[in-house]
Formats: structure tokens, sequence, C-alpha cells
């Protein structure tokens, strides 16, 4: 049984998306036969006026994934646009989907009040659900790894393949959620992370650049002066030291912060520490990867080609099912 899962091709991965699922599907490589993808026909779902980046984009992300240690030995990794049997089985499956299925999915709903700068009151986004029941029912995975916002587009998938399987005879195993174990990773001033409050860091970052972020993080209000006493569990920059820095590390920071012992400006730089030291081998290979131009176009072609001997496969067997 396999394992399938994919990301949108959206800019570069933030440390947030590497210690929240990429860390998670590199672990599963070990477990069982993965299919990786970049999503870009998904990309389009909410970003088709602007398709400008989508290259450098689908090529950085890929090269995130590689750093990370997705090893395409390994696993199939491939981009979703490739394989025109994922735009098949779509076209096949929203034949079935009932309307009333999509409207009332909680991510579309959200989505279009999120997202209401844009015109997103499209055929191709209330169909979101029903590609990404393509994408995944293609490969019969036993699990799909996802973040808990996945999980309505989960169901739906189950829904679809059991509506299939009704009326045209057995052909899709039910997929399960796989709940990734998700380190959650506040922004740097302890909001949730994300582009738009300019909170972030990318995952890519060098040390210069997780020094200089880190010296900006917030640190617990009450300690003003450096003779104040602080409280480790409303400061942001512990929250960091419990995901990055050794377990022995802590004790003694939390002493030194509520005695007045250690100061931000120490704390924070063990922190930098541990953060370059943890990040520095995904840095290192970055740069090679980077310095390889046909890397990324090399692994795709090659992942199309072994992703679609599957595809095929199961498309032979559901237009058979369907009697075309
Ligand atoms: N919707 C997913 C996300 O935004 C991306 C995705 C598309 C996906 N197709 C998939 C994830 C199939 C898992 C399986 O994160
Ligand atoms: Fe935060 Fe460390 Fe300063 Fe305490 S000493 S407030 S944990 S930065």
């Amino acid at each position: 049984m396999a394992i399938v899962s994919g990301m949108r091709p959206t800019g570069p991965l933030q440390l947030g998306n590497f210690l929240g699922a990429l860390d998670n599907w590199v672990k599963l490589q070990h477990e069982d036969k993965c299919y990786f993808f970049v999503a870009d026909w998904h990309a389009l779902t909410t970003g088709y006026e602007d398709t400008e980046k989508m290259k450098e984009n689908i090529r950085l992300m890929v090269i995130d994934w590689l750093s990370a240690g997705i090893d395409p030995e390994k696993s199939v990794v491939f981009r979703q646009s490739d394989l025109k049997e994922h735009a098949e089985l779509h076209l096949l499956l929203s034949m079935i989907t009932p309307l009333s299925w999509l409207e009332r999915c909680p991510t579309y709903k959200d989505q279009l009040q999120q997202l209401s700068d844009r015109n997103i009151t499209t055929y191709g986004f209330l169909g979101y659900p029903c590609l990404m029941a393509a994408d995944i029912l293609m490969y019969k995975p036993e699990f799909v790894p996802v973040g808990e916002d996945q999980l309505p587009h989960l169901e739906l998938t189950r829904e679809i393949a059991r509506r299939f399987n009704f009326l045209y005879g057995p052909v899709f195993p039910e997929p399960q959620a796989k709940m990734t174990k998700v380190t959650l990773l506040p922004g740097l001033d302890g909001r949730k992370m994300s582009k738009s409050y300019g909170n972030t860091i990318s995952m890519s970052g060098d040390p210069d650049e997780i020094r200089e972020k880190v010296a900006v993080m917030i640190t617990d209000p009450a300690r003003a002066r450096r003779k104040d006493p602080g409280d480790p569990e409303k400061c942001t920059v512990f929250t960091f030291h419990k995901i990055f820095s050794p377990p022995e590390a802590l004790p003694p920071i939390v002493e030194g912060c509520k005695t007045a012992g250690i100061g931000c400006v120490d704390c924070k730089k063990q922190l930098m520490e541990n953060m370059i030291a943890k990040m520095d081998p995904i840095y290192r290979r970055r740069q090679s990867f980077l310095a390889q131009p046909s890397l990324v176009d090399d692994i795709l072609a090659k992942g199309a080609e072994e992703a679609r001997e599957v595809a095929q496969r199961t498309m032979s067997q559901v237009r058979e099912a369907m009697k075309l």
C-alpha cells in the first residue's frame, strides 16, 4: 500500500512547513512507497491570474523537499500537471460528485471569505476537493499524511470513493488520514506564522537570516530590563527553544529567566546557535542542489514516468468499471 501527499507551489517553504509536514514526509519514506507531488493545478484554483512565477516556485519547492531529505530514489517525486491521468480521473469523478457535497465543504466557504480580494467563485475552485480525490485515489493509498486543515477534503475523498464503488463496483480502497504530529511553530511575534503577518522564517534561511530574525523576536513583555525576572512560558523565544534546543538546555534557561540570571540577549544567542546547527545541513544541501540547473527537471521527469505506470493501470480499471 502506498502513501500519497501533495503540496501547492505557492512560494518558498517556511520553517513551519518544514516542521509541520516535510519532516514527516521524510520519515514516511522509510515506511512505505511514497508518492509526493507538486500540486500545480491546485495552485491555479486560487492563483490562476498570475502564473508568472509558477515554474520558479515549483523548482524552489522541490529543492526545499530534497534539502529536507526527500530521496527521489526512494520516493516518487512528480508534478501533477505532468500526469494527464489526474485530469481524466478528476473529470470522471466530477460526474458522480453532487454539487451539495462541494458547496458544504467547510474549506470552500472559509476560503471564499478569506480570499475575498480574488475572484474564486469559479468552477475550478469549487472542484478543488474533487481534483484532490483524483490525486489520491489514483494511487490507492492506505494513508494520506495531511494537516488538520485538509481533513474535510479527505472525508470527501472517501465519500467519492464509496460512491464510485457503489455505482461501478469496487475499484478504490478508502484512504485514511495520517495526522501528522505537528510541531506547531508560532511566528516570530508569537502569533500564527503567516506570510501576511511578516513574522516568518524561510526554511532555506542562511545563518545570517536566522540570527537577524531571532534578534528581533518578542520576549516576555514583563522583562523590560535585564534585572526584571521573566516567565519563559510567556515568551516565544522559549517556545522556539523547546523545538530547537536539546532538552538538557531547557532547565537552566527556565531558571535563569525566572531569576533574571540570564539576559534575553544571551538566551537568544543560544537559540540562534541551536537553530543554525539544526538547519545547517539542510542549508548546505540546498546550496549544492541550487548549483545543478537540470536536477529538478530530471527528477520530475523520472517521477512522472514512475507515477504514470500506476496511473495508467488505475485508469484502465476505472474505464473498464465505467464501461467506457
Ligand atoms: N490541498 C493540499 C494542500 O493545500 C494539497 C494537495 C493537493 C494534496 N492534492 C493532494 C494533499 C492530495 C494530499 C493529497 O495542502
Ligand atoms: Fe524569553 Fe529567554 Fe528572555 Fe526569558 S530570558 S524572557 S525565555 S528570551
